[in-house]
């Protein structure tokens, strides 16, 4: 059985003040049966990681760098973020596919840096419009894929976050059946490379899921879970969402 993830990206967002949330979500979902994981900029990983102790959420980074360290100015190892108490890191979020040039072989390398220093590593993939448009979404999809994930993942150190560049920050989501289509593809694919391990490999969708649409994409077969942006700011906003997959 794969536990279901809720994971929140804060992207740039966020401050220290802003962590007061951690506790209200982990006083919310004490007996949630899924997985929390809130991602905030680097320099919160250690008080997140702090004030969510053993709780029911745990934290996660939003990036690391391929090497272990290094002269790599502004970069943050996957060791450090360890040693911070996260566990998990997004890699290859679209943000940065394009913003810094990432490639699927570098993304590659940085889940499997991730992996090495024992985080699990959330790869994201995800088509733009111009190729949903064209008809080539699970094209584009399946060769992120195979490009992304490192040999030898398994449930516990890779989840795949399907992410349609469009979709995010948007508002707009594809219909429930195109979700279903790309979780579908991705779970053959991931049992074909993997076999049965590729059964406990979550799934995660995101782009614009908010409590008003959270429940209908959580009874998607092959969706367990979301990886949530602006939805994950406010616990107001993000309770329902985790309430709603707890429910799912
Ligand atoms: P959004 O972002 O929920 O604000 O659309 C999702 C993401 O980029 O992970």
């Amino acid at each position: 059985m794969r536990r279901k993830l809720a994971a929140g990206n804060w992207k740039m967002n966020g401050s220290r003040a802003s962590l007061d949330m951690l506790e209200t979500l982990a006083a919310a979902h004490r007996v949630s049966t899924c997985d929390i994981v809130i991602c905030p900029p680097h320099p919160l990983l250690f008080p997140a990681a702090k004030i969510c102790g053993s709780g029911p959420v745990q934290v996660g980074a939003q990036d690391c760098h391929t090497a272990a360290k290094g002269a790599h100015t502004g970069d943050t190892a996957a060791g450090l973020i360890a040693e911070t108490g996260a566990r998990y890191v997004i890699v290859g979020h679209s943000e940065r596919r394009e913003a810094h040039g990432e490639s699927d072989a570098q993304v590659r390398a940085k889940a499997e840096a991730a992996i090495a220093a024992g985080l699990t590593a959330i790869v994201c993939i995800g088509e733009s419009l111009e190729q949903r448009e064209a008809g080539e979404a699970l094209g584009v999809i399946k060769a992120q894929l195979a490009g992304s994930v490192p040999d030898g993942s398994t449930g516990a150190t890779l989840v795949v976050a399907y992410e349609p560049i469009w979709a995010i920050g948007t508002g707009k989501i594809p219909t429930l059946e195109q979700i279903a289509e790309v979780h579908a593809s991705l779970r053959a694919e991931l049992v074909g490379r993997f076999g049965d391990t590729g059964k406990g490999i979550r799934l995660l969708y995101g782009g614009s899921v908010k409590p008003e649409n959270a429940a209908g994409i959580f009874a998607i077969a092959d969706v367990d879970g979301a990886l949530v942006g602006g939805a994950s700011l406010k616990a107001e906003d993000f309770s329902p969402i985790i309430a709603a997959l707890d429910a799912s």
